[in-house]
Formats: C-alpha cells, structure tokens, sequence
C-alpha cells in the first residue's frame, strides 16, 4: 500500500448557522487518510462523523479550513466542477439504501455511468461486473422493494463500486440491517477493498464493523480523540 495521503483534512471548521444557536460539529480538525486504507469512523451521535463524509464527499462546505482529496481542493470547487468530480472520484453507500424505487437493480447500478455519458456497451459491462462483484445478477431485473434490505444495500454497493470510484464512503452501511445481512455487508466490504484497492472511509456504531478495517478514527465533539491501528489484516480472517 503507498502512503501517500489521498484524504488531507487541514484545520477544518464546520458551522452550521441556524436561527437562535449555532453549531459547530467539526472544529480545527486535522486529519490525513492514505490512499487505500480502510477506516472506520465512530463516535457518539451528534459527534460530526456525518458532518465530516459529507465534505469528503464534497456534499457540503468547510466554514473554515481546506479539504484536499487526491490532489484536488474540493473545499474550493464550484457546484458544478464539485457534481462532476463527485461523481468520478467517490461512490457513497447511505444507511438506507437510497436506491431509486422505480428502476431496478441494474437500472440502479447504470446511473452513476449514464451521468458520464458512457457508450452504451461498456456500460453493460462494468454494471455486469459490479453486480457479480456483489452477488446480485440473478435479482438484476428486480425492483428494490423486490429485494431484502441486504441485498438493496448490496445494489448499493454496487452502485458505489461501478465507475471505478478511488474514494467510497459509507455512512452506517449497515445500521438497518439485522446481524447476518449485517455481516454479508461488512464481509462483502472488506472483499472488495482487497481486490479493488479502494479507500474506504466507513461511519459505524458497530465494534465488529469496526473489526474489518484496518484503522478505527475516534470522533468526539468534533475531535479526534484517539488512533487505534487494528489487526484487520489476518485479525479477523
Ligand atoms: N444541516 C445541518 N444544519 C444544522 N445542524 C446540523 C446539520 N447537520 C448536522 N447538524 C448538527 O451537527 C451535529 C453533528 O451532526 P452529525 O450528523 O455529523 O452527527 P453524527 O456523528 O453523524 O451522529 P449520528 O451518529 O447520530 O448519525 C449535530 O448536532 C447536528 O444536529
Ligand atoms: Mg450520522
């Protein structure tokens, strides 16, 4: 794994302004994720792990501070140099789903590549591998309410994977399923990183989770508390 730093976080400062009291999840935050690393991010309710997704995501704005993912400041971008580059550099999984409830599990899949415009043929093909990627192609035709929460989160993952994001991000990918799609998921996770490479920046309120990646981050009240190195690596095979 190289150790360049593909997330740089620096001095980062997020308020949000509403009437009557200010907020302010995130302060003077530092924090440098390398490329390929596996990290699960935890902490209490209300400690800013959304907070902090969303602007790697570039989903929202630092009020203060830079945030540099893979050479480019995305704290910087307008919205639509920011749409474009989001959807090349960085594939999100939500906690619930987010899939579109009228297109199937393919259709799903195909938007992020129908969003750049690719030929028709070498969309079928990369939607194909990421379906077998995650186990789906026999629910392919199937529409999400056709599918356990499991497998919906799998199509999501899919989603996620199939432009060949080098960033995906995962906000409680399994905080809505029940302990064995749970598991799937993380298992299903972890694979992936291991044969794409991905960086993989996951929010969880689960110690197993949190036993997959290769690095937990502590948040609370907006900062950092501790570094814990895992053993994920032949830890927990
Ligand atoms: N758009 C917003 N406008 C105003 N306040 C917000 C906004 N988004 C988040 N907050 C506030 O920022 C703080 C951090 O929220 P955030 O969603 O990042 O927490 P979290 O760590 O993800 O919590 P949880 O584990 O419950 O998901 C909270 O106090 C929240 O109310
Ligand atoms: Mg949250």
């Amino acid at each position: 794994m190289s150790t360049d730093p593909i997330i740089q976080i620096d001095t980062v400062t997020k308020t949000f302004f509403s009437k009557g009291e200010d907020v302010t999840p995130l302060s003077d935050l530092d924090l440098e994720i390398a490329q390929g690393e596996f990290v699960a991010l935890m902490g209490p309710s209300g400690s800013g792990k959304t907070t902090l997704l969303h602007l790697l995501a570039g989903i929202d704005k630092p009020t203060a501070g830079r945030v540099v993912i893979a050479g480019t400041e995305v704290s910087k971008l307008g919205s639509r140099a920011l749409a474009r580059w989001r959807n090349r550099h960085v594939g999100f999984v939500f906690q619930q789903y987010n899939l579109v409830p009228v297109l199937t599990a393919r259709e799903n899949i195909e938007l992020p590549l129908l969003l750049m415009r690719m030929p028709s043929a070498d969309r079928d093909r990369k939607v194909q591998v990421a379906l077998d990627a995650v186990g789906l192609t026999d629910r392919a035709e199937h529409l999400p309410r056709q599918l356990s929460g499991g497998q919906q989160q799998r199509v999501a993952v899919a989603r996620a994977i199939v432009a060949g994001p080098e960033l995906i991000l995962a906000d409680e990918p399994t905080g809505n399923l029940d302990e064995k799609a749970a598991q799937s998921v993380l298992g299903l996770l972890k694979a992936l990183h291991e044969r794409f490479h991905q960086t993989l920046v996951m929010v969880t309120h689960d110690p197993r989770a949190a036993e997959v990646a290769e690095r937990v981050i502590h948040l609370d009240k907006g900062r950092i508390t501790d570094l814990e190195e895992t053993m994920a690596h032949g830890g927990v095979e």
